[in-house]
């Protein structure tokens, strides 16, 4: 049983993470018309909706997923607050101690190590003790997403073997993908600010 989470902030330099908000559509509707987001984050309910309503589709859930167990994060420009990537940590105490993690970058805003930073961030947040205090976060991507598994491993999260078949895309095709995790006990190595 997942309990409810208190929704959080998390400021760094250029960005900060925050909860979405309705507000965010038009941010969410550019970031969902990349076929790369769809494919392998959207999700086959929003990928089935008509493209118009789909951000709607994508939002709303997550909006309210921080009353579900999940810490669902956008990462948005401190400036100007357009919502530039996102970062999940999803699964909160599914499994006792543990949670899964899930991101993407606008393509506008990809190229600058932003998921890695992102997806550091939350995680030092999920494993503090005034934070989630879990000690397991964990993510899988599919083999052919290369640029996934460098976020993954710049980010902390470690290399732990290969899922046969285990991604299924809304066509029904299927991807072996590797699983990466990071433990709060794990040695700063090569993360996101290195
Ligand atoms: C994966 C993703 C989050 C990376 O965005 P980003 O944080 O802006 O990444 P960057 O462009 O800064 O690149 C990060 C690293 O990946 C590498 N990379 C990026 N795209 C790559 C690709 N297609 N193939 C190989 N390496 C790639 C970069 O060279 C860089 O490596 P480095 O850190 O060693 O220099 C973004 O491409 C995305 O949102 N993709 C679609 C959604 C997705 O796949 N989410 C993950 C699902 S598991």
């Amino acid at each position: 049983m997942t309990q409810p989470l208190q929704p959080h902030r998390i400021e760094l330099d250029d960005v900060v993470l925050r909860p979405f908000v309705i507000a965010d559509e038009d941010a969410v509707a550019e970031a969902l018309r990349d076929p790369d987001i769809l494919r392998w984050t959207a999700g086959t309910a929003v990928i089935r909706t008509p493209a118009d309503k789909r951000a709607l589709r994508w939002l709303e859930p997550r909006i309210e997923g921080w009353a579900r167990g999940n810490a669902v994060f956008a990462v948005a420009d401190a400036k100007t607050d357009w919502v530039l990537a996102s970062v999940t940590v999803r699964d909160v105490n599914r499994v006792p101690d543990q949670a899964v993690v899930a991101y993407w970058v606008s393509p506008a805003a990809r190229g600058r190590r932003l998921g890695a930073r992102a997806l550091d961030a939350a995680a030092r947040w999920a494993f503090a003790r005034d934070g989630l205090g879990l000690h397991r976060l964990s993510l899988d991507h599919a083999l052919v997403n290369e640029g996934s598994c460098r976020v993954a491993t710049r980010a902390g999260f470690q290399l732990e073997g290969v899922m046969r078949d285990y991604y299924v895309e809304a066509t029904g095709r299927r991807h072996d993908s590797h699983l990466h995790a990071r433990l709060a006990t794990d040695q700063p190595g090569a993360t996101a600010g290195s």
